[in-house]
């Protein structure tokens, strides 16, 4: 009976479940950074019911939950900080290893998740605030992405044969310098050649992962909230930002995640690791 062969995942107490009428096979997207945001809207695009869909942030989002009862998809949700990255792969990588990976179609994981710390130059940002920009926007997704690689290897070794693929968010600031933005751009551009070092790795083994860094464009988001909020004597380029709101060159959140989410169907997705959407 195929609804007793669908494993149902693991919960833990901070874990919040909507499941779905079980189909026989799901595509596995895993996705930091969901609770809110573009990362949110990339939630929302991609409930299906052919999906298990894992979802990553501090904070759980109850609406998310209703629409995908309502929507009868397979969602899960945990609760968890990516400035602590070690545990968050632990976490993975014993959650994907104790997935039947025959139940899956495909394997995915969005490294969404960001965040920018004090504004200004580099001696005016406190220690934690540094620390965490880099854990967050650096360590955290290196670490995911080690468990993801890995676990998702065994399945190959066990003779699966679905296609896996990494999709990190990174954005136009890894590639352009800017004043009073120094964490966030060097953990951007980190996101980018670490992107670029583990496309060779896979790219020399049978049935490799296919990984891109990739820029999203500016959107409307908490994040361009907090940059037009900046003392304009710590950031130069405040001004540029303020326009860029004023003049409507602002995507909306859910204009960018389809644009993503777009990206990652293209069938050749990879050979470029390092991509703009504007491009
Ligand atoms: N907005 C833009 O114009 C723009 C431009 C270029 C690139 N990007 C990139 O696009 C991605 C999404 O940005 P956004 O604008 O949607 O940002 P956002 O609205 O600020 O949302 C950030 C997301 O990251 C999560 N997050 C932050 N700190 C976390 C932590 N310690 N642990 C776990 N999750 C954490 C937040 O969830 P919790 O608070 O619940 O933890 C939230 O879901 C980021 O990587 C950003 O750098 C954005």
């Amino acid at each position: 009976m195929a609804e007793l062969a669908q494993p149902l995942p693991v919960l833990t107490p901070d874990t919040t479940l909507a499941h779905a009428p079980p189909t026989a096979m799901q595509h596995l997207t895993i996705l930091t950074g969901a609770s809110r945001g573009m990362g949110l809207a990339m939630a929302r695009q991609l409930l299906a019911p052919d999906r298990l869909l894992l979802c990553v942030s501090r904070q759980l989002n109850d609406s998310l939950d209703a629409e995908a009862l309502a929507r009868g998809c397979t969602l899960l949700q945990w609760s968890q900080d990516l400035a602590d990255p070690g545990t968050a792969r632990l976490r993975l990588q014993a959650w994907l290893d104790g997935q039947d990976h025959r139940l899956l179609s495909s394997a995915t994981l969005i490294n969404n998740a960001g965040m920018i710390p004090r504004i200004g130059p580099l001696d005016d940002c406190p220690a934690d605030e540094l620390a965490a920009a880099l854990r967050i926007g650096l360590e955290a997704p290196m670490q995911l992405t080690a468990a993801f690689l890995g676990a998702t290897a065994r399945w190959v070794d066990a003779g699966w044969q679905g296609p896996r693929k990494v999709l990190n968010i990174s954005s136009g600031l890894g590639r352009y310098p800017m004043a009073a933005q120094a964490p966030y751009c060097a953990a951007k551009a980190g996101l980018d050649h670490f992107t670029r070092c583990s496309a060779l790795d896979e790219a020399r083994r049978p049935g490799g992962a296919r990984l891109v860094s990739l820029a999203p464009g500016v959107i409307d988001t908490d994040m361009q909230t907090q940059l037009r909020a900046g003392d304009p004597a710590a950031f130069p380029d405040l001004q540029r930002f303020v326009s860029l709101q004023r003049d409507g060159q602002l995507s909306s959140p859910d204009e960018a995640a389809a644009r993503l989410l777009a990206w990652l169907e293209r069938p050749e997705f990879g050979e470029q690791p390092v991509a703009d959407v504007r491009d």
